[in-house]
Parts: structure tokens; C-alpha cells; sequence
């Protein structure tokens, strides 16, 4: 049966731009970018009439839009239009360097200590969330559902309610959203919750999540209703839920013709068994803890010299944020000096590539590791773990216990991603397990993979945010 919201147009509002446009020797490419949220939102907007609005941040990105700032992508199959917002310099430090990046996301991911708490950043992060309101606003139409996206946007919902006080308004959380002691820190965190009870439904990752977002409001006297899941400030209702974000799965079993690639990269390696990493750099990832993990596993399991080498895939972001600067020095510094200290004639115990791999030239890597090793200190989902088991049939994967993945990935060896000893065991634990066990945890997990895909996702939130606006 049509839902009457398939006939309304999304518009998905988003700092993150799905594709970005680069200057190539062919001329101008478009590449699709990393990260949780681009991964996962685009392929639902395709095959429609959506509009997704985002910050153009590619070095041709303008060369290839329209007056309207809009472009049509990807460029090679059915697509949706994207429109783009240009940010001046300034906005782009104090908005994204500086309080999406340097606060709210240290802060949402209980980093507080991290946390830069100036005021500077903050006047413009209220100005450039006026922009993307602005923005949708120009664009809106009767019946059209805005969906907006993450951290760096928490005001606009507030900002289109007041112009527009019948509009149908969603946010998606994609990060932790942490407890109140934490999130109590910012001396705007009134403002900010206020900015997101602008929408008539909320979604998050997790139960937990969900929990310490009615508890922020409960503690800054609103009220929290946790039975049905409601929330008050000086704002009307909004339904408060958690739907964990799913991937394509038939994209990533799609895979046999990649098999070749896997077998060559395997045997590239000069290794019996490989182990992956695949992450953004951020010091949220773990990346340093498990470098320990790895010089730890290599001293407690001698056996395995020669014999296991561990690939950490690292695409760079954020790269002007001091913290990610520090951190890609630290991680470096490691892998050489495990690498210095043990390589043999041929074997290297720890492949390191920092370098952004679209996520069709990722699945040789998944194909090709026997263990897929995630291990974030705090996640608010992680979508390579997803990845990684919707592509194999067998395997095992290793993921830390505060990775919101961990609440569907059951079936995965969870570990406290600061305790090497643990993360060490883990591994002994993975290359000893028998194909027939690993066989069926999988198929366990590509069962669920399979049923809360990211187009259940999608439909799953328009049908809740459908019922929010119902009751
Ligand atoms: C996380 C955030 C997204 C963000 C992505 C990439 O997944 O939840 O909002 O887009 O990281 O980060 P970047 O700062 O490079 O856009």
C-alpha cells in the first residue's frame, strides 16, 4: 500500500555533502565521500525527487552547479539533486573547525577534557545554522518532509518551526549523545536542545542514546516521559526513538568479481592471515589503543610473528583540528615502532594506508581479512562492521563493546577497547575459532544486516515520524 510519504519529496539537510566534484586530469570527477552519515543516506535518496542540501566543500564544487547552486548526482546512474551551500572562511573555522568539531563532537563523545568551550564559535554556529535554514526554507513546498542531520545542524529544526510552524521536521542523531554531566558542560546546552525540540521526531542509534537525551531534557526541567518516549521544553512534543542505521547490504554481497582482487592482495601481503582495520582518523576510532593491542598480542602470542598482519585503512579528515593532527602523529609513531622492531625479510606486521578508498575499492580489503578488528573507544554506530559482515560468509569480527553496532552485531567478539590485554585474547580468540562456528555467527548477523538494511531504516523513520505527527 502507498504510504502518504511516498509521494512527499525529502529534503535531507546535511553539513556533509554525499559527493563532492575535484579537479582530474580528464577533467572534473566526482567522488563519493566517507563517513557514516554520506554512506548511508545515499542510496535511499536515489531513484527520486529528493533534494539533499549540504556544504560544498570539494575544490570544483561550484564549477558544476547550476544558478541555484544545485547539481544533479551521482553522475552516472538515476539520481537526486544536491544543492549547495558556499561557506566563507571564517563560518568554515568557527562553524565546523569550531563548534561542531572542537566541541560539540569531543563533548557528545565524552571527551570533555577536549572540549573547546569559546563563545567565538558558537555566534557562528547559531549564523551558519540560520544559513541552512534559510536555505530550506527558500526550497519548501506543501507536503515536503525535511530531515535533518546530525550535530552540526541542532538548531535548524527550531529555526524553520518558527518560520514555519506546520512543517514536518525530523532530526537523525548519528553520534552518542552523552550523559547529562558531560553534554551539562556547554554553556549553550539549552539552546541546543531547544534547537533540536524543533522537530516532531528524533531518531537515534541506540536505546542508551535515547535514554540520556530525555534525561538532558528531564535535568533542564523539561518534561521526559520515558514510557512513550516524549519530550517537552518550552517547545511542543517530539517522539524520541532509536532506529540503528542499516547499510545496502545487496551492494556489498554483490562481490564476486572482486574475489580476484582479494586473492591478490592477499598475497601481497606475505601473510597466512590478515587482520583490518578501516576507519576515519579520530581519536574516537581507538586507532592508538589498538596499535597497542597489536604490540601486546605480538608479545603474548609469539607464534604468530610471520604469520598475522594487521591492515589499518585510515581516511583523513578534519586534518586542521589539532587533536587529529596529534593523533595521526601518535599513530604513526606506533605502527613504526612495532614495525621497526619486529619486521621480518618479507612479512611487515602492520600495513598502514592513510588515504581516502571509495567504499567499492574497500571490499577486496573485507574479502580478503580473516578478522575485521573495530575497536572505537565510543561510536555512535560503525558502519564497517556492518560492511565488513554483509560481505563474507565467514570470518570473524572483533568490536568494541561501546560501538553502537554492538547492540545488533551480537554475534561479534566484543571487546573494552582499552583493555589490550582483552583486545589481545580477542584476536587469539579469532584466528583459533572453527570455520563452522564462524559460519554461523555469521549467518546470524547477515540475518539481521539483511532485515534492518538502510532502506528498513529509512522506512522504518518515516513511519514512526508519520505516527508522531498522528498522536
Ligand atoms: C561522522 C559524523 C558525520 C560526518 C562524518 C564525517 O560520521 O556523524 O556527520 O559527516 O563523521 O566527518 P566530516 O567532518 O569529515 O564530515
Amino acid at each position: 500500500m502507498e504510504k502518504s510519504y511516498d509521494r512527499e519529496r525529502l529534503i535531507v539537510v546535511a553539513n556533509a555533502e554525499p559527493y563532492q566534484h575535484l579537479h582530474s586530469e580528464g577533467g572534473i570527477k566526482q567522488e563519493k565521500l566517507a563517513g557514516g552519515l554520506t554512506t548511508g543516506l545515499d542510496p535511499m535518496m536515489k531513484n527520486s525527487n529528493n533534494l539533499w542540501i549540504a556544504w560544498g566543500r570539494g575544490e570544483a564544487d561550484f564549477e558544476v552547479t547550476d544558478d541555484e547552486s544545485k547539481v544533479v548526482v551521482p553522475d552516472d546512474e538515476i539520481g537526486y539533486t544536491l544543492k549547495r551551500l558556499e561557506l566563507s572562511r571564517e563560518e568554515i573555522n568557527g562553524f565546523y573547525y569550531g563548534f561542531s568539531n572542537s566541541t560539540l563532537w569531543p563533548i557528545c563523545h565524552s571527551f570533555p577534557h577536549k572540549a573547546n568551550l569559546g563563545k567565538e564559535n558558537w555566534e557562528v554556529y547559531k549564523k551558519v545554522n540560520k544559513r541552512f535554514a534559510e536555505s530550506v526554507l527558500e526550497e519548501l513546498r506543501p507536503g515536503d518532509r525535511i530531515w535533518v542531520q546530525d550535530y552540526q545542524l541542532a538548531l535548524v529544526p527550531q529555526m524553520i518551526r518558527q518560520e514555519k510552524p506546520d512543517a514536518k521536521i525530523a532530526i537523525f542523531w548519528h553520534i552518542p549523545w552523552p550523559p547529562w554531566e558531560t553534554f551539562g558542560i556547554i554553556p549553550w546546552k539549552r539552546e541546543l536542545v531547544e534547537g533540536i525540540l524543533g522537530a516532531d521526531f528524533i531518531g537515534f542509534h541506540t536505546s542508551w542514546l535515547v535514554h540520556n537525551f530525555l534525561d538532558t531534557v528531564f535535568k533542564l526541567g523539561g518534561a521526559a516521559n520515558r514510557d512513550e518516549n516524549i519530550a517537552r521544553l518550552d517547545s511542543d512534543r517530539t517522539v524520541v526513538n532509536n532506529i540503528p542505521l542499516g547499510i545496502d547490504t545487496d551492494f556489498f554481497q554483490s562481490t564476486a568479481k572482486r574475489k580476484e582482487e582479494a586473492q591478490r592482495l592477499k598475497e601481497n601481503f606475505a601473510s597466512r592471515k590478515l587482520v583490518l582495520g578501516v576507519d576515519r582518523l579520530d581519536y574516537t576510532k581507538g586507532i592508538d589503543r589498538r596499535i597497542e593491542a597489536i604490540s601486546t598480542f605480538f608479545e603474548k602470542y609469539p607464534q604468530y610473528k610471520g604469520e598475522v598482519s594487521f591492515i589499518e585503512r585510515i581516511s583523513p579528515s578534519r586534518s586542521k583540528v589539532k587533536e587529529y593532527q596529534q593523533m595521526r602523529e601518535k599513530i604513526e609513531q606506533g605502527i613504526a615502532e612495532i614495525n621497526g622492531e619486529l619486521r621480518g625479510e618479507e612479512w611487515v606486521p602492520i600495513r598502514y594506508f592513510y588515504q581516502h578508498l571509495p567504499q567499492e575499492q574497500l571490499i577486496p580489503y573485507y574479502l580478503a581479512a580473516d578478522v575485521g578488528l573495530l575497536t572505537p573507544l565510543i561510536d555512535g554506530m560503525n558502519l564497517v562492521a556492518k560492511e565488513y559482515v554483509a560481505t563474507r560468509d565467514k570470518g570473524m569480527l572483533i568490536l568494541s563493546e561501546f560501538a553502537g553496532a554492538a547492540e545488533t552485531l551480537g554475534e561479534a567478539i566484543q571487546v573494552n577497547p582499552y583493555n589490550s590485554e582483552r583486545v589481545a585474547d580477542a584476536l587469539h580468540e579469532a584466528l583459533t575459532t572453527p570455520i563452522e562456528d564462524q559460519k554461523r555467527k555469521f549467518d546470524k548477523m547477515k540475518r539481521k544486516l539483511n532485515q534492518m538494511d538502510v532502506h528498513w531504516w529509512r522506512d522504518r523513520f518515516l513511519e514512526e515520524w508519520e505516527i508522531s505527527l498522528h498522536n
